[in-house]
């Protein structure tokens, strides 16, 4: 019998800007207070890009670290899937860009819009590629620059969001660790509830009136905060099933850092205790395709992550879109 073919993390790498916007700095743009974003969110400050800076520049310096661990060159990579609902242009994708940026000169390269949930499809979509034989090494990242489109009059929204990047190398091996299952669904019907109204083709630059706020998010958070739970229960028990595990073998969750009561009622469902999650949105907010390698990342760096451990990684976003992935951790190659 022919040996599996499996998709192992070999490298990964974040970042997040200076930049700084806190609580307090918010309480001076909107009618809003430290004490509800903390006690509503938990979110305590968030990044901001840097005006003169873009979506793939963030996605760069997250590469460089993942392509160091991985101990990999730019030419070894045979293909980019770069998750992003705010790509440096409307055309070309933010993959091609970083491709031109450093010299990805052997990939295939595309954009996923799946918001929030983006990054976990990307690792769905490389994996199925690796398991099939067409690619050895795949660059999966999940990079967003929120802050550009955040209408910081509303807020309902402006609290909430923050700009980074994550990026994970996945290369075939024939290891038992690595990824064990993926999933992810969505749902067009319920688009309204989270969407940017225009400036697409519906309703071009050209015929919109001036000073418009609908290029900005708007979002029913009460219903996507009752979908998001709902919907990242789901796919972590149906990724966990396929993977033929069950909640209590879960050493980490690493959740979408939305909201910590979606992430504690997601948790709940599961029956997965408080401390295997792994939080960090007190410090960067919802950074949507981002947060959940920034969050991997993080966890790896500070010494959470333990060689054999099952780590389930779940995100819900526009489109609505939610997926889920359950990795066996292996310990990386060091810097
Ligand atoms: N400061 C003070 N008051 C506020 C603020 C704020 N920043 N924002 C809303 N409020 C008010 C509302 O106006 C409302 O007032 P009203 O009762 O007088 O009308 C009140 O607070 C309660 O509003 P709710 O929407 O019921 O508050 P809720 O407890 O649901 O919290 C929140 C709002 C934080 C947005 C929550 O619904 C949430 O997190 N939803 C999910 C967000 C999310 O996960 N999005 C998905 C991913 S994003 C992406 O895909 C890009």
């Amino acid at each position: 019998m022919p040996e599996m073919i499996r998709s192992k993390i070999t490298g990964l790498g974040s970042h997040l800007p200076e930049k700084r916007l806190t609580n307090p700095d918010l309480e001076k743009i909107v009618d809003t207070s430290d004490e509800w974003i903390r006690t509503r969110t938990g979110i305590v400050e968030r990044r901001i890009l840097d005006g003169s800076l873009a979506t793939t520049d963030m996605a760069m310096d997250a590469t460089q670290k993942a392509l160091k661990i991985a101990g990999l060159t730019p030419e070894e990579i045979d293909l980019i899937i770069f998750a992003t609902v705010t790509p440096d242009y409307r055309l070309p994708s933010a993959s091609c860009i970083l491709q031109k940026k450093m010299g990805f000169k052997n990939a295939g390269t595309f954009d996923i819009v799946a918001a929030c949930a983006g990054f976990i499809h990307g690792i769905s979509v490389a994996d199925a590629y690796i398991q099939v034989g067409k690619f050895k090494n795949i660059l999966v990242i999940g990079a967003e620059a929120l802050s550009t489109i955040t209408d910081y009059t509303d807020r309902n929204t402006c609290v909430l969001f923050g700009d980074g990047a994550g990026a994970v190398i996945l290369s075939a091996s024939n290891d038992e660790s690595g990824v064990l299952s993926t999933f992810f669904k969505s749902d067009g019907n319920q688009a309204e509830l989270l969407w940017i109204r225009e400036g697409g083709s519906l309703i071009p630059v050209q015929n919109m009136e001036d000073n418009t706020k609908k290029v900005y998010i708007e979002m029913n958070g009460s219903e996507v905060f009752k979908h998001a739970v709902r919907q990242m229960a789901d796919a972590s028990q149906r990724s966990l099933k396929i993977a033929g595990l069950k909640s209590s073998d879960v050493d980490w969750l690493i959740p979408h850092q939305a909201n910590i009561r979606i992430m504690d009622a997601t948790a709940k469902r599961l029956g997965i205790p408080r401390e295997k999650v792994f939080v960090n949105i007190e410090k960067y907010g919802n950074t949507s395709a981002a947060s959940v390698p920034i969050a991997l990342d993080e966890a790896y760096r500070v010494g959470k992550l333990k060689d054999g451990d099952i780590v389930l990684m779940t995100a819900f976003g526009g489109g609505l879109t939610w997926a889920s992935a359950v990795v066996k951790w292996q310990e990386l190659n060091h810097e």
